[in-house]
């Protein structure tokens, strides 16, 4: 079988969060298990940029499709995978993220630039007319970016199966009546039953409704957005199509995320070497300006600041615990305002406090190796990856009990103590109070150094390889199309 992977992000080359690892990963999972599976991604500038010139080029001939709109055929680097790219000059070759401009704001042709990706997609999946030489069985689309693609897949009537994921169900790529007119979209599919949404439309929609099979990524999140808030307004149509839904868990990929071998840090350590950890936090503090302890717990974050993540109560819950003993490293962009409030709480706190707005690779793994906790306080959270990373990197996490966080974290508790089942801490309200207290248990437990070490060395020895997750959808591609 043949698998088109279709995705808007991929590490290493374009990442805003968790889509483009799992992009990675999932693939190169796949391939490891024998499984065809070639990616596709629209050609950004910079992903052009980074992979140098192909003279495999391939042309479309389909009158929907903007005449700029090339294939390009490359290799993901350091793998035998295939990647292809959409490419177009007038939609995909600018400065700036996939999805917004350099001031933050979403390109005002979002609509335009996907519709055209799916559509460009989709014309590789037809059997008779693709421009590419091989040909596909099932495609696997990610988030809202590839949504149409199994919609034109119905529509067309190919014979190709198709996998619709999840990652995020609150961007849902809606759109308005004169944009759906402008992207010639049928007519027919302007109804409850299809498309339109609450009087505009939404590309999301179309992947649940035309796929095979709807995921997201984890079980818990599978479960969560059959409800109010948290289905987004979607619940009606979820549920109506709860029998295709399944949730499979993330996985990380422990080639990248290694305390043993990571690439980004000075000081690799394993389950039976810790001491190691402690001179990452050293340097870690050394190399932020922070007061050198060994004692004071250091709480790290690395995330989109945004609402989604309860950076919000993160914000007040480091003010009301300056007296402590803690300190705290924050990496991340999004909300301006939460990224001030973090700013300014760095600047009247530098020894305690240290925030970084910005991406930065290098030292989101180095948050990882020398924090003793990491945060992620979210209100929701499809998977989650940074948590699972944060397992195997023996940095304990505080996680609200929601999605994935849930389904990766057991509590520390009295029973979970005995049986040496505990990894971290979990909260479940949703205030700054209740995060402020799962932070003060964690923080009490530090102090307690046998019983800590001893959670350590539960968290670092879970594995949520991808090979189990990768498994779990080939089995989900096999029911949706022919045998492997
Ligand atoms: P989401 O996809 O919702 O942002 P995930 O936990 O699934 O959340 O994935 C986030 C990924 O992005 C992780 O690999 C994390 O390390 C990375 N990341 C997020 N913000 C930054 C940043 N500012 N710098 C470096 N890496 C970041
Ligand atoms: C989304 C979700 C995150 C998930 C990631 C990868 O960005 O917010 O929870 O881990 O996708 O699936």
């Amino acid at each position: 079988m043949n698998v088109l992977f279709a995705t808007s992000e991929l590490y290493p080359l374009i990442k805003t969060g968790g889509l483009a690892d799992v992009s990675y990963s999932l693939p190169l999972a796949m391939s490891a298990l024998d499984k065809n599976i070639t990616i596709v991604l629209p050609g950004y500038r910079s992903v052009i940029d980074q992979l140098g010139p192909t003279k495999k080029e391939f042309v479309f001939n389909d009158l929907y499709l903007r005449s700029d709109v090339t294939l390009q055929q490359h290799q993901l680097p350091s793998s035998n995978i295939t990647l292809l790219l959409v490419c177009s000059e007038s939609l995909f070759d600018r400065e700036g993220g996939p999805y917004v401009d350099a001031e933050g704001n979403d390109w005002h042709d979002n609509a335009d630039r996907f519709s055209q990706f799916c559509r460009a997609v989709v014309n590789l999946l037809n059997p008779l007319e693709s421009p590419y030489p091989i040909s596909f069985d099932l495609v696997h689309c990610n988030d809202w970016q590839t949504g149409l693609v199994p919609a034109f897949v119905a529509l067309y009537g190919f014979d190709v199966k198709s996998v619709f994921t999840i990652h995020n169900l609150a961007y849902q790529g809606v759109f308005d009546r004169a944009c759906y007119d402008y992207l010639s979209l049928p007519p027919q599919w302007w109804s409850y039953e299809y498309l339109e949404f609450y009087d505009n439309f939404s590309f999301l929609k179309a992947g649940v409704v035309f796929s095979d099979w709807v995921t997201t990524v984890s079980p818990t999140y599978a479960r969560e957005i059959l409800h109010e808030p948290l289905a987004c307004g979607m619940s009606g149509l979820l549920k109506h199509y709860q029998h295709k839904l399944v949730g499979i868990l993330n996985g990380a990929d422990y080639e990248v995320w290694n305390p043993q071998t990571d690439p980004h840090i000075k000081f690799h350590y394993s389950a039976q070497n810790l001491e190691n950890k402690t001179k990452n936090k050293l340097d870690l503090q050394r190399q932020l300006g922070l007061r050198l302890s060994k004692s004071a717990p250091l709480v790290g974050a690395v995330s989109r600041l945004v609402h989604q993540k309860g950076m919000d109560w993160l914000v007040e819950t480091i003010q009301n615990l300056q007296d402590e003993k803690v300190q705290w490293v924050i990496l991340g962009s999004g909300d301006p305002q939460i990224e001030n409030q973090l700013l300014e709480l760095a600047r009247a706190n530098p020894k305690t406090v240290s925030v970084t707005v910005g991406y930065n690779e290098t030292l989101a793994h180095q948050i990882e190796a020398g924090s003793d906790l990491f945060v992620m306080p979210s209100r929701y959270e499809p998977c989650g990856l940074n948590q699972i990373y944060s397992l195997r990197y023996g940095t304990l996490p505080i996680v609200r009990a929601t999605g994935g966080l849930i389904d990766t974290v057991v509590d520390v508790d009295e029973d979970s103590i005995k049986q040496e089942t505990c990894t971290g801490f979990v909260f479940e309200v949703q205030t700054t109070q209740a995060l402020q207290e799962a932070v003060c248990r964690a923080i009490a437990f530090f102090s307690r150094r046998k019983a800590w070490n001893k959670i350590q060395q539960t968290a670092m020895k879970q594995n949520f390889d991808w090979g189990h997750s990768a498994q779990s959808y080939i089995e989900l591609y096999q029911q949706a199309g022919k045998p492997l």
